[in-house]
């Protein structure tokens, strides 16, 4: 992380040596530039514009025009297509114009003159550079050659090509192009080498009148006919605003936009201020304008486009797939998983789940359309087609996408559901938890768990280790200069604000919202698979700061492979967060309550994953841990569809004094034990009433409370679960699910344990403890085909 920002800021600070001017005015044959950290450039007479050699890294140079008196010395052109030229590479004037070579001589670039009777060079103050003749006839100049960049008083012939650069920081040519063609209409192109005229994703649509384009002085930008008449306004608001630098780019994510700067001489205002977009952009969304059948779009293969508040585009992944560059989100996505396969003789269905995206679309990735149909019919049809990777459905119509999906985008317009298939198990996006820590801090890791592993030095370790690092937080005066520290007792991390806020790109991936805070996805480190979530705490109580780190050092001892392991935490100001492993496949309220339905065997698992977390937070780890809020939210799945306990230990983290005689409710009705409500000790056994619940939801694969259920009687799971019980029908519990019928024993089991964790005497439910013990010898013969009792 550390080196990547430094290499952003080596790259974005202006370096001062190598820009300082050495000539004015105009250059005679001969005169050169070095690429060197030595000032080497050519000003324009009023030093308003430079050419020469910029610095943009460890000896690697540009060549280019740029803004000379604004601080970030923005750059208007490049030569050598915006490659970089090692260091000793050098630019003369020669009699055949501009040649750029490298520092063995060989030429890199020149600018080629067709004609003879080059004079002179100069830089003028426009911010163009010239080739004249001795009677002052332009033989080449820059104006004619743009980049990106369009400056005031510069017109554009028929034939010339605007090219965006690569990425923010990368000047070569990327796929956006913006043509005056030579049939006169003005076009942008999102691929280099346009083949077709649907390639375009905006035009003026001037065939044979456009003329020419002119940005005037007055920072007009236009597209004439032959005889000056104004065809097409490209900026349309005015912009007769005296004091300011202007400039015209066509950005590297392919919108051309027109920005002003003030040319105040004060430069620590002038910097300040920076350049501002003027307000209109073309094209106005360029995420709703790619309507092509062909090419990567506004973002790349497998992606969507967003139009940010800053109406700039933003680029995401569909859900289940990563960037292919992660240091550039216009590159598009590739699959996280195994696809499904169409061996028919292993239909895949049940191992793969559909994501919810609302308002989103891959225009052109059709392959099949159905109409008219119902949202289930498109989501069983995209499920059991081994070709389709999304199903948009919209106005009764399910249009099947293929891979690669294109011209993806997230808006109001979009007109439809996007179903985004992916596989919910076996995933090769494994939850990270683990790997990610060797890679970290692997010493003290290694050496923190063979401390752990032996539990007779543990205790004595602890004691110590916490008080050394008691008095490291005690002793350090300014939290921003410390440097990461780790937690030698219990593997945690004690991360910065800034590095979050870097991890998880500026807290964009929102992956959940609970009565805790917001959990937002992020990234740690140079690998872009190095998941983590990042909770947010939203409440701040009053605790002290070592109240605070004490108990979130309790959470961070606490080991076992059914609870989320906590990887570090934030403590810096009003901001608190926590950093937790990732869960590739969500929470199990997503699985139980949504469209797809986890298997009967799975639903065990879960029940008896969960059983044993709360078990060892209620008895085994150090402190018993009361979680306050069990429910399927707070169960998060991970690659295998193994289950995590969430939120553990933030019921005592955040509401301090509220676990044994409390009047403050805690956790989400509908799972919450009656103690809670009629001021009476809380316990260990809040916990067991709500995996009571928990469980009568998994086994019925529904919520406890359904409005709309068939019958009254089934409105609440648990008065119906109790009168099945009561009347020997438990059988109908399993209706529709036939692994269920066919274990019946089990279903029937499952019944009584849960309905024993509902009653309303705390002292009459079981223990977590006592749960997990009677189910060792139930949930052995697990692949057993049981006899149905009937
Ligand atoms: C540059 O040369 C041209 C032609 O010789 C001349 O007209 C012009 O004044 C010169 N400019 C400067 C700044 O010397
Ligand atoms: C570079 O510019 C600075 C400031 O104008 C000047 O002091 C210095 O002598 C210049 N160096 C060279 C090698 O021209
Ligand atoms: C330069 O001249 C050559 C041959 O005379 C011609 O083929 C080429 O198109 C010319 N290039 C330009 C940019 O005019
Ligand atoms: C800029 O992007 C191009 C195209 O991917 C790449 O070849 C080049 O190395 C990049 N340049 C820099 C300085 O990263
Ligand atoms: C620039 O163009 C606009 C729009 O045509 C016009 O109103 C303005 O007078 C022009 N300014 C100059 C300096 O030519
Ligand atoms: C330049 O800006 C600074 C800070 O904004 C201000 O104190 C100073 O007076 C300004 N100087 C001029 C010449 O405007
Ligand atoms: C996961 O998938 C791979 C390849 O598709 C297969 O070899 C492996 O057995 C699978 N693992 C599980 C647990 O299903």
């Amino acid at each position: 992380m550390a080196s990547v920002i430094l290499g952003i800021l080596l790259v974005l600070v202006p370096l001062p040596l190598s820009t300082e001017a050495q000539t004015r005015g105009n250059l005679t044959l001969g005169s050169s530039l070095t690429a060197n950290d030595r000032n080497s450039s050519w000003l324009s007479p009023l030093g308003e514009f430079a050419f020469g050699f910029r610095r943009m890294g460890r000896g690697a140079h540009l060549l280019a025009i740029w803004f000379e008196k604004i601080e970030d010395k923005t750059i208007v052109w490049s030569a050598n297509g915006g490659d970089l030229v090692p260091e000793g590479s050098k630019v003369q004037l020669t009699a055949d114009g501009l040649v750029l070579t490298d520092p063995r001589g060989r030429e890199l670039w020149s600018s080629s003159l067709n004609v003879t009777g080059l004079a002179y060079a100069a830089m003028l103050d426009t911010g163009n550079f010239i080739l004249a003749s001795a009677s002052h006839v332009n033989l080449w100049d820059s104006f004619s050659h743009p980049t990106d960049t369009i400056l005031p008083t510069q017109q554009l012939d028929q034939g010339t090509k605007v090219n965006a650069r690569y990425s923010e920081m990368n000047y070569s040519a990327g796929r956006f192009l913006f043509i005056l063609q030579n049939d006169g209409n003005l076009v942008l192109y999102a691929t280099p080498t346009p083949l077709v005229v649907s390639d375009a994703y905006w035009a003026t649509n001037t065939v044979g009148i456009g003329f020419q384009l002119i940005f005037n002085q007055s920072g007009q930008v236009y597209l004439t006919d032959r005889n000056g008449i104004i065809l097409s306004t490209i900026s349309e608001d005015p912009v007769l605003i005296s004091g300011h630098y202007q400039r015209a780019i066509l950005e590297y994510d392919g919108v051309f936009r027109q920005y002003i700067h003030p040319r105040t001489a004060n430069s620590s205002s002038n910097r300040a201020m920076g350049w501002s977009m003027v307000s209109s952009t073309v094209p106005p969304n360029i995420c709703t304008s790619m309507r092509r059948h062909t090419g990567t779009g506004a973002c790349g293969f497998n992606s969507y486009c967003t139009l940010g508040d800053n109406q700039r585009p933003q680029c995401h992944c569909a859900p289940g797939y990563t960037l292919l560059d992660s240091t550039n989100a216009m590159n598009g996505c590739r699959q996280d998983f195994v696809p499904q396969s169409c061996d028919g003789s292993r239909p895949e269905k049940d191992q793969f789940a559909l994501r919810d995206r609302p308002n989103t679309n891959w225009p052109y990735s059709d392959y099949e359309v159905s109409k008219p149909k119902t949202e289930d019919w498109c989501r069983e049809a995209c499920l059991a087609d081994c070709f389709c990777a999304v199903a948009v459905f919209g106005d009764e119509t399910c249009w099947k996408k293929k891979i690669p999906l294109l011209n993806g985008v997230m808006d109001p317009s979009a007109g439809g559901k996007a179903l985004i298939k992916v596989r919910i198990e076996n995933s090769t996006l494994t939850s990270t938890g683990s790997g990610q820590k060797k890679n970290k801090n692997s010493t003290l890791m290694i050496i923190g768990s063979v401390l752990l592993s032996s539990y007779v030095f543990l205790n004595l370790l602890l004691l110590l280790i916490s008080y050394l690092i008691y008095k490291s937080f005690r002793s350090r005066d300014s939290k921003f200069s410390r440097p990461v520290q780790i937690n030698q007792a219990t593997h945690m991390r004690t991360f910065h604000y800034q590095e979050l806020q870097e991890a998880t790109d500026g807290f964009k991936e929102e992956l959940g919202r609970g009565s805790f805070g917001t959990v937002y996805k992020g990234v740690l480190g140079s690998k872009d698979t190095n998941f983590v979530a990042v909770k947010m705490l939203a409440t701040r109580t009053g605790e002290s700061e070592k109240e605070f780190e004490r108990e979130v050092n309790a959470i961070g001892q606490t080991n076992h492979k059914n609870l989320v392991q906590l990887l570090g935490f934030c403590n810096e100001g009003q901001h608190r967060l926590l950093v937790y492993e990732f869960m590739s496949n969500g929470s199990l309220a997503d699985f139980l309550f949504g469209s797809s339905r986890l298997s009967w065997y799975k639903r065990i698992e879960i029940a008896r994953g969960v059983a044993q977390g709360l078990s060892y937070l209620h008895d085994d780890c150090t402190r018993h841990i009361i979680h306050c809020d069990v429910k399927p939210q707070n169960i998060l799945l991970d690659g295998s569809l193994a289950a995590k306990i969430s939120d553990f230990g933030l019921a005592k983290l955040l509401m301090a004094n509220q676990t044994q005689t409390t009047t403050g409710v805690r956790g989400t009705r509908g799972y919450l034990a009656p103690e809670w409500f009629r001021n009476m000790p809380i316990s260990g056994k809040v916990d067991v009433y709500s995996f009571g619940i928990l469980l009568l939801e998994l086994i019925c694969c529904r919520k406890n409370y359904e409005r709309e259920a068939e019958m009254e009687a089934q409105i609440v799971l648990v008065d119906w679960v109790y009168d099945c019980y009561r009347d020997g029908s438990v059988l109908v519990l399993g209706e529709g699910d036939e692994e269920a019928s066919s274990d019946m024993r089990r279903v029937r089991r499952f019944v009584m344990t849960g309905l024993w964790c509902i009653q309303e005497d705390p002292a009459l439910r079981p223990n977590m403890n006592k749960i997990t013990r009677c189910w060792k010898e139930l949930l052995k013969s697990q692949y057993l085909q049981i006899q149905p009792v009937l």
